[in-house]
């Protein structure tokens, strides 16, 4: 089995269904049924109605303990397929309209990642993940709070949510904070928007890394900066089929960027709303897209030399990967 690491899933968009009723029945919260499709699959619209739907599952989330249990969850399912390393992104937001304060909602993730590790090996650390349509006075709490409480796990911040009616450029303010508080940033761009968005991203704001950022193949200039500047994109190409930014694999830039020399991971995103899981990634980047599997095993050498992991871990998680014989 290919070793697999991911820069780009969100801790509350991870989990499947029957967390979510197990989560729901424990904590006393009714969640429509409509929600929930077939074979741990949710149903939604389009991009507005999934962050609707995405919203209303992780309303179950009650306490630090039940932040545990998804991020144990994801880690360890990760690691049966294959994941070596995992950075995860979580929302004080969501944590906050819950009740769940941050400090309790970080003792979870924290605890989740250690017993992850003992059982599975695998190693995770965590983005501090503000939503941009919960407005900016939100986005610079949540910064702040990021640099208030650091931790060795903690590494990164980074921005999701409605791309479209919220540009990038607005949000300089929580990132630089983040920034000067010691933390390395990514945010979602060229998503839902196109080239213009991540010019944004990237004048505007102290990213080494873009989530997607897929759509910059429609701008040569622009692809020629993010290979200068070394910019990263966290790749999700299943999540941008199931929210249609292209209409099939065919038309995914995927193969382009890669051609075009940009530094490329492969990601899940909210995997159980796009009925896919890392493992599926790489299953469709050989099989779909074409890549060989030393290509592959470079996505993985990419998302650890790109992950804002301290320098002792990304050589460990390198010995590993050399270790795979195949
Ligand atoms: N939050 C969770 N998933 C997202 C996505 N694909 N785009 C923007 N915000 C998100
Ligand atoms: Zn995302």
């Amino acid at each position: 089995m290919i070793p697999k690491a991911e820069l780009h899933v969100h801790a509350e968009g991870s989990f499947p269904p029957s967390l979510v009723a197990q989560l729901a029945t424990k904590n006393n919260i009714a969640i429509p049924s409509h929600i929930f499709g077939p074979h741990e699959t949710f149903v939604w619209k389009d991009f507005l109605d999934f962050l609707k739907t995405y919203d209303t599952a992780s309303h179950v989330l009650q306490s630090g303990d039940d932040y545990y249990a998804i991020i144990y969850d994801y880690l360890m399912r990760s690691a049966k397929n294959g994941g070596i390393y995992c950075e995860l992104m979580v929302s004080p937001d969501h944590a906050r309209i819950c009740g769940i304060p941050y400090e309790a909602m970080l003792d979870g993730c924290i605890r989740a990642i250690d017993q992850a590790r003992k059982d599975s090996g695998i190693e995770g650390r965590l983005i501090i993940t503000c939503v941009r349509h919960f407005d900016i006075d939100a986005c610079i709490e949540v910064a702040k709070l990021a640099v208030k409480h650091p931790h060795p796990y903690v590494v990164g911040f980074g921005m999701g949510g409605d791309e479209v009616n919220f540009p990038n450029r607005q949000f300089s303010k929580p990132f630089q904070i983040a920034h000067e508080g010691g933390l390395q940033c990514t945010t979602h761009a060229g998503e839902m928007l196109g080239a213009e968005s991540v010019w944004e991203a990237i004048n505007y704001l102290p990213v080494k890394r873009i989530g997607h950022g897929v759509r910059a193949i429609e701008d040569a200039n622009l692809i020629q900066t993010l290979i200068e500047r070394d910019i990263t994109l966290e790749v999700c190409p299943g999540s941008n089929i199931a929210l249609q930014v292209y209409p099939d694999f065919a038309s995914h830039p995927l193969r382009a960027l890669y051609e075009a020399g940009v530094k490329m991971t492969l990601n899940s995103d909210d995997p159980p709303f796009f009925n896919t899981h890392l493992a599926h990634e790489y299953h469709l980047a050989e099989h779909t897209f074409g890549f060989q599997p030393k290509e592959l095993i470079q996505f993985t050498r990419n998302a650890i030399t790109s992950s804002f992991a301290d320098a002792a871990t990304k050589d460990m998680l390198l010995r590993k990967l050399d270790g795979y014989v195949h």
